[in-house]
Formats: C-alpha cells, structure tokens, sequence
C-alpha cells in the first residue's frame, strides 16, 4: 500500500522591514554631514568614545568610535558594548589577517568585519555572504580558518541527469 507522504512546510518568516536597501540611510546624511560635520569622514554624528575597550584598555577610538556614535543605548539603535563584543581595535596577535581587511594603522576595527555603506547588499553588512546569517561559519574562516567546518557549507553535490 502506498503511504501518504505529509509535505513539510517549510516556516517562512516574515520580512522585517519594508526598505529593500535595509536600515542604513541610502541618502547618506544621516551619516554624513555636507556641511555641518562633527568628525572625520565628515561624519554627521559625533563619535562616541564613552566606552572603554578591554582589547585595548582606553576608550573607544577609531571606527569604532563612530559606529558607536548611534549603536548606544542612548540612541537605542541596536546599542553595542565594547566590553561584549568581538575584539577590535588591536594589532592581531595570533589570528591572521588580510591585510586589506585591517585598518591603516594595522589594527581590527568594526570595518573589518562590516562596511556600512548602503551599496553593501550582505547581511548585516558584513564583508563576506553568509546566506542571510545561515553560513555565519565561512565569514568567521576569513580569519578563523583553522577553526572552521569548511565541508560544512560546502556545496550541494550537481543533480544527476
Ligand atoms: C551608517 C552610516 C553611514 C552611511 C549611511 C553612509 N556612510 Fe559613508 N562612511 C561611514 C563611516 C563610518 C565612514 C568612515 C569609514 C572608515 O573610517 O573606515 C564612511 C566613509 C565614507 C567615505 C570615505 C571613505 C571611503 O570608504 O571611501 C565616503 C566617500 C563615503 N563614506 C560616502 C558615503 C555615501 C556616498 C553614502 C550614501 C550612499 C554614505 N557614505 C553613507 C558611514 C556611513
Ligand atoms: C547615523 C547613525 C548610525 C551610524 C553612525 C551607524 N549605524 Fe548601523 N544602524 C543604524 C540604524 C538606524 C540601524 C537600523 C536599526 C534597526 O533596524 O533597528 C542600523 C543597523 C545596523 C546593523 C544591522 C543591519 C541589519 O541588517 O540588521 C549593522 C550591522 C550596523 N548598523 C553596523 C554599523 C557599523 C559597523 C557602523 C559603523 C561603521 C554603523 N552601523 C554606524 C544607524 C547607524
Ligand atoms: C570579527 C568581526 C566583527 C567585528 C570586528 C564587528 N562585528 Fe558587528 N557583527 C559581526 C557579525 C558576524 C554579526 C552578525 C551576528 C549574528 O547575526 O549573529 C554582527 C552584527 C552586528 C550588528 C547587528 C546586531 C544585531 O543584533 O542585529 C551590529 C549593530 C554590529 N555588528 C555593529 C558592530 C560594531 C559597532 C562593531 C565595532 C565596535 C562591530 N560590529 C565589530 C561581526 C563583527
Ligand atoms: C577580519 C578578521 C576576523 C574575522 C572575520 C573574525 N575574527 Fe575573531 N578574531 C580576530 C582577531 C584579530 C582576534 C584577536 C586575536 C589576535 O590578536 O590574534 C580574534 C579573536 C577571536 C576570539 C577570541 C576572543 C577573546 O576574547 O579571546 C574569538 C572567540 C573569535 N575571534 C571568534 C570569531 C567568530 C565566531 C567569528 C565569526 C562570526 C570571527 N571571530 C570572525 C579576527 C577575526
């Protein structure tokens, strides 16, 4: 007798926001400031050098600084802390690094990992695909590759004729 197979269903989730370009302004100002600036990069947001860095032991510097500029609980814009947060900010000690993905003065910063600009189409703007944070493993393998599953996000074996 031929059993009934139930089709599984697979859960879709709803999609968060209606911007196709996601949550950073397209129109740049909200960032930067033509005119009314209040940092380097003509940034439009004050950076944010509240926070102390453990991988560092000062406060908060550089990119992060700006980033921080809205990413604080006082904005309540998905507030991030340094004490909580992958290290940045340092010279890699251990952890090999493309060169291209550090900073000019040779450390890590928050840039390494995103590029915040709209044109980025990647989750979370990261700089590498993870297939919508599925595939996170292969974005850590940049710098993390002797750590990293590599047959695990390999690719699904070609169809048979
Ligand atoms: C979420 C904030 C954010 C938005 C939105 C944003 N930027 Fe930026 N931009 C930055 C930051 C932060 C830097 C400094 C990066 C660094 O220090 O490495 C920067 C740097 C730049 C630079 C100089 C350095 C470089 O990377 O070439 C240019 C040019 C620039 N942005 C243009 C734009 C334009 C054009 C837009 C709009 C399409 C835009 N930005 C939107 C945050 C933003
Ligand atoms: C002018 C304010 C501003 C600055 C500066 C800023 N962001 Fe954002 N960021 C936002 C806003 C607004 C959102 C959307 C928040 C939400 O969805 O609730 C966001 C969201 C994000 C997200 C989540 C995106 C997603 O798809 O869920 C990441 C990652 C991010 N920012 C990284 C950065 C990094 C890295 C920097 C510094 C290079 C930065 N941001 C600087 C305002 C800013
Ligand atoms: C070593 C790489 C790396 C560095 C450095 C890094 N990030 Fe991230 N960030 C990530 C990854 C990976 C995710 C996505 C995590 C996930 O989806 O679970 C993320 C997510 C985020 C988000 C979204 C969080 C959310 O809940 O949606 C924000 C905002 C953010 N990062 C900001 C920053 C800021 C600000 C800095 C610098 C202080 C920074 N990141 C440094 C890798 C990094
Ligand atoms: C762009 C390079 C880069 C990427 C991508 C990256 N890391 Fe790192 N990671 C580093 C560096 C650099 C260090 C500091 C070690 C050193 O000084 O060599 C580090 C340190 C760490 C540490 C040790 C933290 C501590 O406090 O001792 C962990 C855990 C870690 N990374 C996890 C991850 C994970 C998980 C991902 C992916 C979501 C990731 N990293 C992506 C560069 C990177």
């Amino acid at each position: 007798m031929r059993k009934l197979l139930v089709a599984a269903v697979a859960v879709v989730l709803a999609a968060p926001a209606a911007w196709a370009y996601g949550p950073h302004d397209p129109n740049c100002v909200e960032c930067h400031s033509i005119h009314y600036a209040k940092g380097r990069a003509i940034l439009a947001v004050a950076p944010n050098t509240a926070e102390k860095n453990p991988a560092t032991g000062k406060n908060a510097a550089d990119d992060a600084a700006l980033c921080l500029g809205c990413h604080n609980e006082d904005e309540g814009i998905i507030p991030i802390h340094l004490a909580q947060t992958h290290p940045v900010g340092m010279k890699p000690k251990k952890v090999k690094v493309p060169a291209d993905l550090l900073r000019k003065d040779g450390t890590l910063g928050c840039t390494s990992c995103h590029n915040p600009h709209p044109s980025n189409p990647n989750y979370k703007y990261l700089r590498g695909t993870v297939a919508k944070g599925s595939e996170l493993g292969k974005f850590c393998a940049i710098c993390h590759g002797d750590k990293v599953d590599k047959g695990a996000f390999a690719k699904a074996p070609a169809k048979k004729k």
